[in-house]
């Protein structure tokens, strides 16, 4: 959120952090209002942090007494941003979750995907750990004002096609947004999945398969349908400003196939899509990674003109979190050395960029944002990338102490150099002292993120998007609600309170090589959306173990990938239309649309994969649409193939047609 779009990048920064040299009074009094963690790093003596017992840091209480006094404040505030009955939400439909109140300077009175998807998967984790009957409330009237969300169509398209759910922002009445704005932004959906299916599992695991299965999968579906076609298209960032591939998109992208494939397992369904095209989304997620500088380059096919470090793929860590496979680098795990190099690069972007982190010595937390060529509100820091910083590192501690031991690699020298310079590449067991060492450091460098950020409140407590790089005054957008809950679930990862994992486990094993897979989804609006009274915590349902699949269980499902080379003129897209009614019966106004994700002038690939019925007769031809809608038809005659037989038990079907245009 937060941005304008595309046009953001003509404005050039107005603030030059080299240009802001404070004096030295200045720097003096900042160091002692940065706190105690700061403090303690420029007067402790040497070695402090080697010694220093979690239990008796003084950073550790005053970040302690900070998250009691917190903790309920951004409740209750996050909760006020939610319809229909939060206390900041007047005129929100139910479920709704408002960005935030401020209506104009900036104007975020409205609903993202995005936003809205990350703070319910905070809500739903709590109350997976905590139940409380009123979350449960505003969790089930968010799922229903998303099953209808996913049927208005908007600038980015509609639900016939899945494009209308890559829209990123929609009004408070759950009505379009019709403005020119960065469009469309591909993380919405998988994110949403996400955020349902975390709900879903809770459902099935307390005896309400049925309820998990009517009412929650059909809207999961539509998101893991887009998911799975649409993965490999660009779009819109996450700040909504560069057009190209997100490294937070596709990662998200990857986790919501592989939690939906279990979780349709679960559910006694299969969603081929998903574990057809996820191991090649995290086969592309691999390529953001930048072994020179040791870091994730952010946005790529379109975003090279930044250096790519960005909160992003800080928050790519933290939301993709799964305890159960350790420190695994290719899903990014927050104690992967990967992730622990790419925590370094980033943070230290920032070290001479905001003067508010003038002073502040290498190895001690600063003050961080979205990236250091921000200029939006002229470049400043924001509150919840503080917190992701933080928690990237209490994940990290978690799972180093659940496994019993620390590995120090050559990719992740740097970074524990910065905290404990005498450290050496090794593995560091739980009973050594340098696992200690090492855990208390890490652990003590997260609460130097939540106490920086703990000194430039609003009144009460408010947490408002950023603050001012210079002085620490509350910037922008008022209350931000994604504030409050990256606040949230930080605060829940210190305290060891981590949310089960998404089957990660089953979903980090890459292909011999990355394709470009794409399925075509069919998409229905979700129509149940009324949940039974009564779906109260009930551990003794026990349900039915449910292997993640390695088969395709509907062996009549043969999926069938059409390749056309058809050059184009821009504006021009490819769809296929045919006999079968999975390919629109003949309709044009039914057609499926190719992806060019592959075309290049010399090799004008269009393509799609799409799920057909094993040993049918089908004819189909190519078209070109024009962007005014006008039809341009293949040539005679149509072209014809047969649907290969169905699979052997177990076997998933697949066969390829097409040719050059005619
Ligand atoms: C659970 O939530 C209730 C409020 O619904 C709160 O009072 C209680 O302290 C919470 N318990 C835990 C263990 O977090
Ligand atoms: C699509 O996937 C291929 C293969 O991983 C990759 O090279 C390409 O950059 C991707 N393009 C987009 C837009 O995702
Ligand atoms: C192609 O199929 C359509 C729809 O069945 C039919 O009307 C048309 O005559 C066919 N074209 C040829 C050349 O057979």
């Amino acid at each position: 959120m937060a941005g304008f779009g595309v046009q953001l990048h003509h404005h050039l920064p107005s603030v030059n952090a080299s240009g802001l040299v404070l004096p030295a009074m200045h720097a003096l009094s900042s160091l002692f209002v940065l706190g105690t963690c700061a403090v303690q790093a420029v007067v402790g003596h040497p070695g402090a942090a080697l010694r220093s017992k979690r239990e008796g840091d003084i950073c550790k209480r005053s970040v302690d007494s900070y998250i009691e006094t917190q903790t309920p404040i951004a409740w209750s505030k996050l909760l006020c941003n939610i319809g229909p009955n939060g206390c900041a939400a007047s005129g929100a439909g139910s479920g709704v979750v408002v960005a935030s109140p401020s209506k104009t300077d900036p104007d975020y009175w409205y609903t993202w995907t995005r936003d809205a998807s990350l703070v319910l998967t905070g809500i739903v984790d709590s109350f997976v750990h905590n139940y409380s009957a009123p979350l449960q409330t505003t969790i089930q009237n968010y799922i229903a004002s998303q099953a209808k969300l996913q049927g208005v169509s908007n600038p980015s398209g509609g639900l016939a096609n899945g494009a209308g759910l890559g829209e990123p922002k929609f009004m408070v009445d759950l009505t379009q947004y019709s403005g020119e704005w960065g469009r469309p932004q591909r993380d919405g959906p998988p994110l949403r999945a996400i955020a349902l299916s975390r709900y879903a599992r809770w459902l099935i695991s307390n005896g309400y398969k049925d309820t998990a299965k009517n009412v929650v999968w059909p809207v999961i579906q539509n998101d893991l349908a887009y998911t799975a076609q649409y993965w490999n298209e660009t779009g819109f960032d996450l700040w909504e400003e560069v057009p190209g591939s997100s490294f937070f998109t596709i990662a998200s992208s990857h986790r919501a196939l592989v939690e939906g494939a279990a979780l349709a397992a679960q559910l006694g369904t299969e969603c081929r899509a998903c574990i057809t095209t996820a191991p090649h989304v995290l086969c592309f997620q691999q390529s953001f990674w930048k072994s020179s500088g040791g870091y994730i380059v952010s946005n790529i096919n379109g975003g090279e003109y930044r250096s790519g470090k960005d909160l992003n793929s800080i928050l790519t860590s933290i939301h993709t979190f799964d305890p159960a496979v350790g420190c695994d680098a290719t899903t990014f795990q927050p104690c992967s050395d990967k992730a622990l190099s790419n925590h370094k690069v980033y943070v230290d972007s920032f070290r001479s960029t905001y003067a508010i982190n003038s002073g502040i010595p290498q190895g001690k937390a600063v003050a961080v944002g979205r990236y250091a060529e921000d200029v939006y509100y002229k470049g400043n820091p924001w509150y919840l990338a503080n917190y992701a910083a933080a928690e990237q590192l209490y994940d990290a501690v978690f799972v180093w102490e659940k496994e019993g031991s620390v590995t120090v690699t050559s990719l992740s020298l740097p970074f524990f150099r910065d905290l404990i310079p005498s450290i050496a590449t090794g593995t560091y067991a739980k009973d050594s002292p340098v696992f200690k060492t090492i855990v208390d450091a890490v652990f003590a460098y997260g609460d130097g993120f939540m106490e920086i950020a703990s000194q430039y409140p609003g009144a009460g407590g408010a947490l408002a998007e950023q603050y001012d790089r210079a002085t620490g005054k509350p910037l922008s957008a008022a209350d931000l609600t994604w504030s409050y809950a990256a606040f949230l679930s930080a605060a829940d990862r210190r305290a060891g309170i981590v949310p089960a994992g998404w089957s990660a486990e089953n979903g980090k094993t890459l292909p011999s090589s990355c394709a470009r897979v794409q399925v075509a989804g069919a998409y229905a609006q979700a129509t149940a959306t009324s949940f039974p009274a009564n779906q109260t915590p009930n551990p003794a349902a026990e349900p039915a173990p449910a292997p993640f699949p390695s088969t395709c269980a509907n062996a009549n499902e043969v999926y069938v990938t059409f390749e056309g080379k058809v050059t184009t003129q821009w504006g021009q897209t490819v769809k296929l239309v045919g006999s079968a009614a999975e390919l629109g019966a003949w309709n044009v106004a039914k057609a499926v649309t190719l992806s060019a994700s592959a075309y290049s002038s010399g090799n004008p690939l269009w393509s799609i994969t799409v799920p057909l019925k094993a040993g049918t007769a089908v004819q189909y031809k190519f078209v070109k649409v024009g962007s005014d809608g006008a039809v341009q038809w293949e040539a005679d005659p149509n072209r014809s193939f047969t649907v290969a037989a169905a699979a052997a038990a177990g076997g998933c079907a697949a066969q390829k047609v097409g040719g050059s245009w005619q």
